[in-house]
């Protein structure tokens, strides 16, 4: 395996890592959890330390599960857990309830807290950078990050941070999803901290699968697209053909190269090896020349300026936790 370092200075973790998502909710189904252990344990194994959790994924069913499986596998200090508060809480008493909750479900200290979507438009954001700030000085989480955060909000973020800065910021990012690359990538490098991707798989799109069958899938354009495009998927074809890879190690391979952090997700154990192997996989200029034409419409498809989950800003904390807890998270 290979290692990075979130941020400057941040914890330090496996060039790719795992999501937990799907030990959450229905858009997933819930079809029983054993896998969480083998998955976890798999991931040990093969020296993958990043474990990417929230609280919202079936309103802490995901955490539970995730730290019931660290500490059933005595998992060492070199784990790096990362989870996320709700982007509904906004000031630092709420924040600091949200951590401690997450910290009692997983029953470890919060290696990196997460902002899981900016907070709604009326809401100062140096008051929500604050709370993530105490959260950290209280010594509740080790560090924390952003997510869902475009450019001009990090920017906004480092102008409030006054003792802390964050580390990460995890996005949606694929080759069927590249906005970040246009402003949020390059920002990223000038202030020093680490894009995690979520859905780097297109959510299975990109590794090969083409019909959708969890709810996540089906609700997803995204997976829609990148199922279809018979130009990438043959690019990622050609590209696994010459290193005797898999189409899903490619696309986290082409992640890797452009120095983001990738979080798969996955209920099968067996898929665990294939996900870390990409790790170790060296793509060549020309593979990614190769990547970066096939995949090219989608560095603005979704928008020019990274965007996914902006319409949360409009939505009133309160309504947005009504309506994820009466969903049972997400
Ligand atoms: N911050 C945010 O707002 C946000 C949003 C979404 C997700 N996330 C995080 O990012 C993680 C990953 O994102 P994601 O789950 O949306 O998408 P993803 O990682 O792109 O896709 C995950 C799905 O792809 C399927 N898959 C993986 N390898 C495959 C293969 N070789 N062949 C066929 N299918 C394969 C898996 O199915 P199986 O399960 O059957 O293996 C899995 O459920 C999540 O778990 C979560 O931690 C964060």
């Amino acid at each position: 395996m290979e290692y990075t370092r979130l941020g400057r200075g941040g914890p330090r973790v496996s060039v790719v890592g795992l999501g937990f998502w799907q030990a959450g909710g229905r858009a997933w189904r819930l079809n029983g959890h054993g896998w969480v252990e083998s998955v976890v344990g798999e991931a040990l194994d093969r020296g993958i330390n990043l474990f990417d959790t929230a609280e919202i994924y079936g309103w802490g069913r995901s955490e539970r599960l995730l730290g019931e499986a660290l500490r059933r596998l005595g998992a060492g200090d070199d784990v790096v857990v990362a989870s996320k508060v709700g982007g509904f809480r906004v000031n630092t008493a709420s924040i600091i309830r949200g951590v401690k909750g997450i910290n009692r479900r997983l029953g470890r200290t919060v290696d990196l807290v997460q902002h899981h979507w900016p907070p709604p438009v009326y809401v100062p954001l140096c008051a929500t950078i604050r709370g993530l700030e105490r959260a950290v000085l209280e010594g509740h989480a080790h560090y924390y990050g952003l997510s869902n955060y475009p450019a001009s909000l990090m920017e906004k973020a480092y102008s409030c941070a006054k003792r802390i800065e964050p580390v990460s910021d995890q996005v949606q990012y694929s080759l069927a999803y590249r906005s970040a690359e246009n402003r949020l990538l390059p920002h990223s490098r000038q202030r020093g901290y680490t894009i995690i991707a979520w859905s780097p798989l297109a959510k299975g799109a990109l590794a090969g699968k083409s019909r959708p069958s969890d709810p996540a899938q089906k609700a997803d354009p995204v997976f829609r697209a990148a199922a279809g495009d018979t130009r990438l998927q043959n690019a990622l074809d050609t590209v696994a053909g010459r290193h005797r890879a898999t189409r899903a190690q490619v696309a986290l391979a082409w992640l890797i190269a452009k120095g983001a952090i990738p979080i798969p997700g996955t209920r099968k154990p067996e898929r665990v090896a294939e996900i870390a192997g990409s790790a170790t996989l060296r793509l060549g200029e020309d593979d990614i020349r190769l990547l970066d034409e096939a995949g090219r419409e989608y560095l603005y498809r979704w928008g020019r300026t990274y965007r996914a989950l902006w319409y949360m800003r409009l939505i009133p904390c309160l309504l947005q936790v009504a309506s994820i807890r009466l969903m049972g998270g997400v």
